[in-house]
């Protein structure tokens, strides 16, 4: 799909779009390649020639997640994913077309709203899952920051403003496995199923995703401890996650 920017009374681009069916990806490479590539390079140029600064969005699965650590902004990406190599491809394609947009590589996030590809956000389908039976399996060895888009938009927000540009990790502090991340969300609505952890292995046939999907500033301070995050998202969107 080809949306243009036409107007020149634009100012400030904030690039969300992309295709981010992780999974999915793998079966269409030139789709993921298309929207978050090739159409990450379009939205930077569209935005050079008319004079907006750009802000776009990409991910912590640029990198393979086999550091010891968060990864920082000068590590080097290492995909392992057609999502993961398609953001990351995109990454350079805006910083090539335009070196003052700000490319802000988040992780995990979760927010109003949810994603309509994955059938919400993290939240709200483990508390669908929850309501609907008593035991629930959740990743253990995949590790992330869980980071509460409220608090990614104000960040961002402020960065732009800031005047900020290049390659800019944000992300809540602190980092958890998706079965961490699962009991905390569990505890705060006071449900008490029954978690199990599993591995990633135990779910074959699926792109590789980074164990250690964790970043780190070396930039900026990190945002709310990603545990605020969960409570802020519940308290504010409780009703339609309930
Ligand atoms: N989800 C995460 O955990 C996560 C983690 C790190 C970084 N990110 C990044 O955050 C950004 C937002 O992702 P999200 O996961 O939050 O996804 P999302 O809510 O599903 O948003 C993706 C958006 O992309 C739009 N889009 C898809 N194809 C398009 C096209 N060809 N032209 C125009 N718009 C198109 C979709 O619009 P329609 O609904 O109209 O199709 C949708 O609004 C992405 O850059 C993603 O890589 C996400």
């Amino acid at each position: 799909m080809r949306r243009e920017i036409t107007s020149k009374s634009i100012e400030l681009v904030f690039n969300c779009a992309a295709y981010n069916a992780v999974d999915g990806a793998e079966e269409a490479p030139a789709a993921a390649r298309a929207v978050n590539a090739v159409g990450a390079g379009n939205v930077a140029r569209a935005c050079r020639d008319s004079g907006a600064r750009l802000v776009h969005f990409s991910t912590n699965y640029v990198f393979g997640g086999s550091l010891d650590r968060p990864y920082v902004e000068t590590d080097d990406p290492d995909p392992t994913s057609v999502y993961g190599q398609s953001k990351r491809d995109g990454e350079i394609q805006v910083l090539t077309e335009l070196p003052t947009a700000l490319v802000i590589r988040s992780s995990g996030l979760f927010g109003r709203g949810g994603s309509a590809v994955k059938g919400g956000s993290f939240p709200d389908r483990l508390l669908a899952r929850a309501r609907s039976g008593p035991e629930l399996g959740v990743v253990d060895d995949q590790r992330l920051n869980p980071t509460f888009t409220g608090h990614l938009a104000r960040a961002s927000i402020a960065a732009a403003e800031a005047g900020s540009t290049g390659l800019l990790h944000l992300v809540a502090a602190g980092c958890c496995s998706y079965y961490e991340f699962a009991l905390e969300i569990l505890r705060l609505v006071s449900l008490n199923n029954v978690v199990k952890r599993t591995l990633t292995e135990s779910r074959p046939g699926v792109a590789r995703r980074p164990l250690n999907g964790c970043l780190l500033s070396n930039r900026s301070s990190p945002l709310p401890a990603w545990q605020n995050g969960i409570a802020e998202y519940l308290e504010s969107n409780f009703t339609s996650a309930a």
